[in-house]
Formats: structure tokens, sequence, C-alpha cells
């Protein structure tokens, strides 16, 4: 949040108190989404004149990051100055087989504290980033852990709390895929046709620097950018030969949710999400993806003849502002005629599913963001209205006791919400059982292991895991960053 203007509404509305302070605000307040719908909302579509940019690839049994600052140009030929963990926006994608080990020297090249959270993956407590295990300014630190779960894809980004979402959105993040036999086993399309896809939107100044600084309103509905950014690239374009491709697609967005489709309304097949394969291929045309979860489609363009462009967009849905504009993100151009003998397979993964008769204990959590001026009572405290069960993030406070090896039903409860409010926990993979309210089922997405699941307004979603064995403390949170740096985020420790 802008603490300028935080300071500068408070002292407004002191001073306007005995015109009718509150309601003066509020009016304010509206006038100011408004002002921020009318400029910043809508997306703006580029030209798709440039190549799209896959990371390199880096083995992460001996890899070394290193956050840093630098110029990259993400606009056109603008440059602008971004983060990453190589010189550029982002950072390398990281590959691992599962049983392997990750050893990831790590450096701090940036002027202020920061980490790196490994989101999605099973580790032990000082492994995995808590807010409360930083890396200062010029240190280094030795992330080391063996690697003990499904291939799937994964990520990496920072976790610092009160710089995390700006950390992300100036581009530290990067891909985590792990491979395993089963699926090697599939033959799934790969080499130049798995193709690793992260959206990101970005607001920029004038100059073309990068801008984060959501205003208190901006809190409540998530800081959006004009600008989609695929693999940190505006408007990019890659050509494709006419058959199957696998697309690893993520989120990586402060607050923006997408919902994936194709320009030719061609159907394609979610093979996976968050913790890896599903059991069996989906048949969709679209697919709501929400910041940190993941997507692993497969697309036919076999039909397509040469010269056919085709893009991937992201439809309207029902969503409030987030969801009230389609735009294009990325151009394929089918350049050559190409037969492949690929053929979608029924079956993918056996997930045993986790029984409800098999939890120990249901524990429910009411997710909300107040309106501006209700949380806040008279003293205009604009921080700290999105809370877990009427709480705000306490790096220090345990929120929650579990014992390693049980298993426990949470109820993310958005009923009464207006927000849209991504919920992620750390450490753990769960399963979906089920969504009452809102769109009342599970999508396509949501029949497999998950890390990352999306509450829209009016939804309560219960979910159901078993704990590792890694005990300490981890967190839980709103995977809107926006949400997250204003509290909306809880430590649970595993005994
Ligand atoms: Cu991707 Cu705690 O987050
Ligand atoms: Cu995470
Ligand atoms: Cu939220």
């Amino acid at each position: 949040m802008e603490r300028r203007e935080f300071i500068r509404l408070s002292s407004l509305a002191s001073g306007f108190a005995a015109f009718g302070g509150m309601a003066w605000l509020l009016q304010s307040c509206k006038k100011m989404d408004m002002d921020m719908m009318g400029s910043y909302v809508n997306v703006i579509e580029g030209k798709f004149e440039w190549d799209l940019v896959i990371p390199p690839v880096v083995n992460a049994n001996s890899a070394s990051l290193t956050a840093q600052s630098a110029t990259s140009q993400l606009i056109n030929e603008k440059t602008s100055r971004v983060l990453g963990y190589h010189v550029g926006l982002l950072g390398p994608t990281l590959k691992a087989n599962s049983g392997e080990n990750a050893n990831i020297q790590f450096q701090n090249q940036l002027s202020e504290e920061t980490n790196i959270h490994w989101h999605g993956f099973v580790i032990p407590a000082n492994m995995d980033g808590h807010p409360a295990d930083i890396v200062g300014a010029g240190g280094s630190f030795n992330y080391n852990f063996s690697i003990q779960q499904r291939a799937g894809t994964y990520w990496y980004h920072p976790h610092p709390h009160g710089k995390t979402a700006s950390q992300v959105f100036k581009g530290l993040a990067g891909f985590f895929i792990v491979s395993d036999a089963e699926e090697t086993a599939l033959n799934l399309p790969s080499g130049e046709f798995e193709i690793p896809l992260v959206f990101q939107d970005k607001r920029f100044y004038p100059d073309f620097s990068l801008n984060y600084s959501p205003k208190p309103s901006e809190v409540m509905t998530g800081y959006l950018g004009q600008y989609i950014l695929v693999n940190g690239r505006y408007a990019p374009t890659h050509k494709v030969a006419s058959r199957w491709y696998r697309l690893r697609m993520l989120n990586g967005s402060t607050a923006r949710v997408y919902n994936i489709s194709f320009s030719n309304g061609n159907n394609f097949y979610v093979i996976g999400s968050d913790g890896g394969l599903l059991t069996a291929p989906e048949n969709v045309n679209s697919l709501l993806l929400a910041p940190g979860e993941r997507a692993d489609i497969l697309v036919n363009f076999s039909s397509l003849s040469v010269g056919t462009e085709v893009y991937l967009q992201s439809n309207s849905f029902n969503g409030g502002i987030q969801g009230s504009q389609s735009f294009k993100m990325l151009k394929f151009i089918v350049d050559r005629q190409e037969t492949d003998s690929f053929s979608l397979p029924g079956s993918l993964s056996v997930i045993n599913t986790i029984s409800e008769s098999s939890a120990t204990k249901t524990r429910n959590f009411e997710i909300k963001g107040e309106e501006m001026a209700a949380g806040h009572g008279g003293n205009m405290n604009m921080q700290g209205m999105h809370t877990i069960n009427n709480k705000l993030f306490d790096i220090n406070r345990i929120d929650e006791t579990v014992q390693a090896g049980n298993t426990e039903i949470w109820v993310f409860d958005n009923s009464m919400g207006d927000e849209i409010h991504p919920m992620h926990i750390h450490g753990v993979q769960f399963q979906i059982l089920d969504r009452t309210g809102g769109r009342g089922v599970k999508i396509a997405s949501e029949k497999g292991w998950k890390d990352t699941v999306l509450c829209m307004p009016g939804e309560k979603v219960r979910i159901i895991m078993t704990f590792p064995n890694y005990p300490g403390k981890f967190v839980f949170h709103c995977h809107n960053l926006e949400h997250e740096e204003d509290g909306m985020m809880l430590n649970f420790q595993i005994n």
C-alpha cells in the first residue's frame, strides 16, 4: 500500500470531519475507485510483434540463483529496470527428477532483504522460505532439500513479509519443474513442444519503469496492470508446428485471475494442476487460473493450416471488475506442417483419494476483506483489513497446531465476502472435497493435487490433506499478494 496516500487521506479526513467525516471519505474513495478503473484496469492489447522468450533451464541439483537488479526489454524496445534471479526479469527454470536433491546457492544482491519460497514443495520448514527466514541484503543461503514429490509444475518466488508483492511484481519468480518415471512413460510432447508460460500483469510509469504502488482501493480489488507479460515479454508471438503441444501455465500475477482460452474457441485438455498429473485428461474450452495456480494443458494444433494465427487469451468471467474484459495475451502462428504420433492417453496417473472419514479434525477459516471504511471505525487505519478468522498476520504467533501424519479438513469460507481469494498452504499438497455457493462445483484443474484454491465471492471450499513429517512453522495465506501483505496470512505449526 502506498503510505503517502494513506497519510494524505487520513489528514484530509480529519480536516473534513466537521462536514460529515466518514461519508465524505466514502464518497472520495468511490471516486478514487472510478479513477483507478478508468485508467488502469483495462488491459491494453499489443501488436504481438516480439518473440516469446523461453527461460533457460538449470539443473536444480547444482544451481546458483542471484537476486539482482538489471534492465530488460519488457515492452517493445523500451528498457525497464527489473529484478530477476539472473540478469533480467524472472529466473531460470529449475529442473529435477523426483528423488533427487535440490542444491541451490542463493545470493541476495538486492539492497533489501529477501528469501526464496519453493511454492508447492513438501520440504522441511527451514528450507521453505518462511517470512521469518530472511536473507539480508548482500547475504547468501544454501537451499538444500530432497525432492520427494510427484512430477509437476512448481515455482519459486520471494517471501519477505511486506516486500513479497513488490519483489514478485518487479520480477522475482521462476519455474521449478519436477519429472518422474510415471510422467516420462506417457511420452507427452517435450523439448520445443513443451512450453512454460508465466502470465503477469504490469503497470508502468511513463518512462517505462515498473510501477508498483497500490492505493487502498487497489488493495481490495488487487493491483491490476494494463500490460500482460508472458514470460517477461508484452504481447509475444510464438511459431508452432501443426501438432500437439504441452503448455505449462503459471499465474505469476499479484492479483489478476485469467480465464484461459483460445481465440478460435478450440478446446484443450487439462492434464495437470498444482501438484502434478490428473488421473485423466479433462476436455475444456476455458479454465480459470488464479494467482499462484498452475495448469498443465495439451493443445492440438493439427487441424490448423500453415499461416493460421491463434491467440491464447483470457475471456471475461463472472468476477467483478477482474472478469470484465476479454484480452489476448500470446499469439501462436502455425508456420509449418508436421505430423506427430502423439495420441492423447486415456489415463495419466493414479491419485489416491483421501477419504473424509480419515480426517481427525475440521478447521474453519473465515476469509475476509472489509470494505474501506468498515474495518477501522473512526481511526482511519487503512492497513490490515484482510483477515483470516479476524486475525492479521503476526510473524511470531502460531495460529494453528497440527500433528504430522494427521489428516484434516480445512474450510475456506468466503460465503459472506465480495472479493476473490486464492488460498494457498505451504508445505503440503491437498485435495479439494467440494465447493458450495458461487460456482458450486470443482473445475477441471481441481481434480488433482493442489496447493492453491480459488475462493470466489460467495464460495465455501473444503479441502483435505495429510500433514507431512516436517515439523516446524509454515504459513498459509491468500495468494492475492496485496491481500497477503495487508495481513491475510497465518502461521501453522507441524508437530
Ligand atoms: Cu506462492 Cu506463500 O506462496
Ligand atoms: Cu507457497
Ligand atoms: Cu485475498
